[in-house]
């Protein structure tokens, strides 16, 4: 059994704007459930509603914060929420504001602090992306929890928490460079071991083209590089079990997707064509979704090929409006629902025929393998965990489970889109590519035990 404390920004239910918050849910519950003593702590948000959550105070004296507790849901994963309020007790998780640096900063040394009050002496601290990553120097700063070993995980290369020097004064000036200091890159410099989530993405960012300038030091540091894939929790994500979908189903009837997609299509106020298939997207709205390929290819390819298009998403603005443009054009066939609404994000994994993911990067990506388990083709670059977790589909052996295309290009978009049409037509392929998908096993039982290996290795070190 070991003792984990495992740090993150996000956390499904609590928290979420994309994949990290699954992770943080799905991974330690399945550490618990192998035995292991894992807590999970996060910051308590302006928008988490600790009364509906039953979040009880738990009586330490801690300096600057009180700490509550929870558990992740269906388990007994303890989970620490930091309650700050002047520095959590705003509706965002993410701001502009100018404290954003002391606010993170302050996370991770309550988060130690907070430890140190329960007298959990974790043998590992798994942290997650530069919001947690000052941890490491912390504890060496500190010297604390000497024997504690630290693992970082980098679920996304970009944000890296880069910030001017008067935080570096909080944390020690060694630490800025030009009056810059980089969370992530200190968190790099100093943790005892890195990894990120899949191992394409563990190669990909030792680059210069992927690297956003920290891909020296991860090649320095390449033998403590570690890429596992994520996991999918399909008690949560799955047709047979989702409690938010209308009609349930499984891969020996497909009956119930064919409703899901009818009723979808009627709430959307859709047009409902015979055997036209439905194009699903759920995703934050930023240039790494390979998004300038469909402002540039959609207009075209919906003028030629006959598909309808259902986009759930909220973002940066001239994605917003490009997409708002292409509903109007077409209101009949495109549906852009502005927002984030996790219900609607299971319905439409449900309802589609097919799932676009055409990535500039993707370290993993989640929704192409939630498509797979729901029977809904994923189209997606090959890049990341998407190239770790879609193989293309060949009729003539019958074998692969979606579309998988090479370059960031609108002609490999067009492609894709075009060849998945096209095998849509063909319902005895279609009907092999669906299984074929279907049948996947991404658990994430596999992918915890490969985190408890390199845990123990860490420890043995
Ligand atoms: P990323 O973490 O880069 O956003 P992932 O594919 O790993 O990408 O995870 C995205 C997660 O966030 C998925 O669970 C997806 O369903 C969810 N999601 C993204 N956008 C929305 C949205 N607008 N509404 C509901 N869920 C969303
Ligand atoms: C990041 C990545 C995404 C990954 C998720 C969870 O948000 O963009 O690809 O799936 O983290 O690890």
């Amino acid at each position: 059994m070991l003792r984990i404390a495992f740090l993150a920004s996000e956390l499904t239910p609590f928290a979420k704007t994309g994949g990290l918050a699954d992770v943080a849910e799905a991974l330690p519950r399945t550490l618990g459930k192998l035995g292991h003593d894992v807590r999970v702590f996060v910051p308590l948000y302006g928008s988490i509603d600790f009364a509906a959550h039953g979040l009880e105070r738990v009586e330490v004296s801690t300096e600057g914060f009180a700490l509550r507790k929870g558990v992740l849901p269906r388990s007994r994963v303890p989970v620490y929420f930091i309650d700050a309020p002047r520095f959590f007790a705003r509706e965002a998780i993410y701001t502009n504001d100018e404290d954003e640096p002391f606010r993170f900063l302050f996370f991770c040394r309550a988060v130690i602090e907070a430890c140190q009050h329960l007298a959990f002496p974790p043998e590992v601290f798994h942290l997650n992306d530069w919001q947690t990553a000052l941890v490491p120097l912390l504890l060496k700063k500190a010297r604390l929890f000497d024997s504690a070993k630290t693992l970082l995980t980098i679920h996304n290369l970009a944000y890296q928490g880069v910030f001017s020097a008067d935080v570096a004064n909080a944390i020690g000036a060694r630490e800025s460079k030009d009056g810059i200091v980089n969370f992530l890159e200190t968190g790099l410099v100093h943790a005892d071991l890195l990894s990120t989530v899949s191992p394409t993405y563990a190669e990909e960012i030792q680059t210069p083209e992927q690297g956003y300038g920290l891909d020296a030091l991860l090649r320095r540091r390449r033998d403590e590089l570690v890429g596992i894939l994520n996991g999918v929790d399909y008690e949560t994500w799955s047709p047979a079990k989702d409690t938010l979908i209308p009609f349930r189903y499984t891969e020996k009837n497909l009956d119930g997707k064919e409703q899901n997609k009818k009723a979808l299509l009627k709430e959307l106020s859709l047009s409902q064509l015979e055997d036209v298939p439905l194009v699903g997207m759920v995703t934050r709205l930023s240039a790494q979704k390979g998004l300038d390929l469909l402002v540039e290819a959609l207009p075209e390819l919906l003028s030629r090929e006959s598909f309808t298009l259902v986009l759930l998403g909220t973002g940066e603005a001239p994605y917003e409006e490009f997409f708002a443009s292409l509903q109007e054009h077409y209101p009949d066939r495109v549906c852009f629902y502005r927002g984030f609404h996790n219900p609607l994000a299971h319905w439409i994994e449900a309802a589609a025929d097919m799932f676009l993911m055409p990535s500039r990067y993707e370290p993993c990506g989640l929704n192409q393998m939630y498509s797979l388990k729901y029977g809904t083709a994923p189209i997606v670059r090959k890049t990341g965990g998407l190239a770790d977790s879609v193989k293309l589909f060949d009729p003539a052996t019958g074998e692969g489970t979606g579309i998988v295309f090479e370059h960031f290009t609108a002609d490999g978009l067009r492609w894709a889109l075009g060849t998945a049409l096209e095998l849509y037509r063909d319902r005895p392929s279609w009907r092999r590519l669906v299984a074929n998908g279907m049948a996947q096993d991404f658990s994430w039982e596999r992918q915890a035990e490969a985190y408890v290996a390199i845990y123990r290795r860490l420890l043995q070190d």
